[in-house]
């Protein structure tokens, strides 16, 4: 496995359209599992294939669920185990009418975060990692990881979305993806 160096605004690639992943070789998966690391060690909670460069309709996801849901919660209760998803080719199926705001960053836009709504809810129909149709619920925090991933292969930045952006300070504490 290797890093990989992930691209900041302007490159032009973080405002195309990603290409479908047709092949499911060896060399996906090399990719995929390069692209997991790079997201650990950023650390980021989502990375998509254009972020590093390649313009290729891949993300990967990793987050611990219900981390940021459940506020009055014990905080001595051991922490959720984080749950890794593989993205290929996704598509948004169904989404919750109701809306959410959150404050978001991502690894491609260095020193700025924002305010952006995203569906509280939605279904996924993508590919793993293996060429294999799947559908995928998610909710939450994870929901707005995929909704942000989803725009990165379609070229669309949270900035693009947010109601306001500003410079984080140490109070502001934005996973990035
Ligand atoms: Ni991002």
């Amino acid at each position: 496995m290797a890093l990989r160096q992930i691209v900041h605004l302007p490159e032009p690639i973080l405002r195309r359209k990603a290409k479908p992943v047709t092949r499911f070789d060896k060399d996906l998966q090399t990719l995929i599992d390069d692209m997991i690391e790079t997201m650990r060690e950023a650390p980021g909670v989502g990375l998509a294939a254009p972020q590093i460069n390649i313009s290729q309709q891949l993300a990967v996801v990793e987050y611990a669920e219900g981390e940021e849901d459940d506020e009055e919660e014990n905080e001595d209760a051991p922490a959720k185990p984080k749950k890794l998803y593989v993205l290929i080719n996704p598509e948004i199926a169904k989404v919750s009418d109701e809306k959410v705001m959150g404050v978001e960053g991502c690894l491609s836009i260095p020193g700025l975060i924002g305010e952006v709504e995203r569906h509280e809810a939605i279904q996924v129909k993508a590919l793993n990692r293996h060429g294999s149709p799947v559908k995928l619920k998610v909710d939450g925090w994870m929901a707005r990881i995929f909704q942000h991933e989803i725009d990165h292969l379609n070229g669309v930045l949270f900035t693009d979305k947010a109601a306001r952006v500003w410079k984080p300070s140490e109070d502001d504490q934005t996973e990035l993806d």
